[in-house]
């Protein structure tokens, strides 16, 4: 049978790729964003290329209530959900000293927020399924310490790596499994920033992660791995830490 499959923040490079994985796969796709349409628009054409039927959801989930009516849309257009693919996640940089209230409260309700809002209203139809929560961290966000550049995205993704354990835990007895992909520095066109030329230098396989690379482990995680497998946080980095 296909998988139902939600995708939060499928706008975004990574988000673009696991669907287009996903989608050959044959699975029916919940396609979220937030304003990126064209970029979900384009998704969509090529998706519809392989005959893969998918679903526009654009929502803001730092709401809690959008979450909720994302889930329920995606359950009244494809009547159960197989697993959720939490990708949302944007990245802040910033020093400590610059960051302001809002800027703290913007990106842990981004990063963290969204993760749980999203898992709390899918999680019952999870249930049903014996579905698959995949959780989006970094490499090495489960080591505390100091990112002093960007501390609100690093405290929240810590946040998503301990709500991701703990749900592996209260879901492992109804057979649902949680686990988190932890990419390292993904390629993307903003790869010739100072910042970033200097976390390239430094990545022991010599190269930034591709997109697809993510992609094909979302896919194993879905279709083939074992089901002991959760509460795991499976780098994707070339042996580099964040
Ligand atoms: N890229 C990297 O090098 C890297 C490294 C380590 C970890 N990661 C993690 O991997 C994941 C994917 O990263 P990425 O760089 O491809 O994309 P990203 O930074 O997560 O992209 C932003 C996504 O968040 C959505 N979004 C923005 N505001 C939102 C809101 N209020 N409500 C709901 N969605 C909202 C955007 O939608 P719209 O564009 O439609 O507005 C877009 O799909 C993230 O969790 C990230 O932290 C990435």
């Amino acid at each position: 049978m296909d998988k139902r499959i939600l995708i939060t923040g499928a706008s975004s490079d990574i988000g673009h790729s696991i669907a287009l994985k996903l989608g050959r796969r044959n699975a029916t796709l919940g396609l979220h964003y937030h304003h990126n349409g064209q970029a979900i628009a384009a998704l969509q054409e090529q998706l519809a290329e392989h005959s893969c039927i998918s679903h526009r959801l654009p929502y803001d989930l730092t709401q809690a209530d959008n979450a909720r009516k994302m889930v329920d849309e995606f359950i009244d257009r494809f009547g159960r959900l197989d697993a959720l693919i939490n990708v949302v996640g944007p990245f802040d940089y910033r020093d400590l000293n610059d960051v302001t209230v809002d800027s703290w409260h913007t990106v842990i309700a981004l990063n963290l927020h969204t993760c749980f809002h999203v898992v709390h209203f899918a999680t019952p139809y999870l249930c049903q399924t014996r579905g698959h929560i995949i959780n989006f961290a970094f490499s090495g966000a489960e080591h505390i310490r100091a990112w002093p550049m960007s501390t609100a995205y690093c405290a929240a993704k810590a946040g998503v790596a301990v709500l991701t354990k703990s749900l592996a835990v209260a879901l492992a007895p109804k057979r649902v499994r949680v686990n988190a992909v932890c990419p390292g520095l993904v390629e993307e066109g903003a790869t010739t920033t100072v910042e970033r030329q200097s976390m390239a230098a430094q990545i022991p396989l010599g190269r930034p992660v591709r997109p697809e690379e993510i992609a094909s482990t979302v896919g194993w995680l879905v279709y083939e791995s074992c089901e002991s497998l959760t509460g795991s946080f499976i780098a994707v980095s070339g042996a580099w830490e964040y």
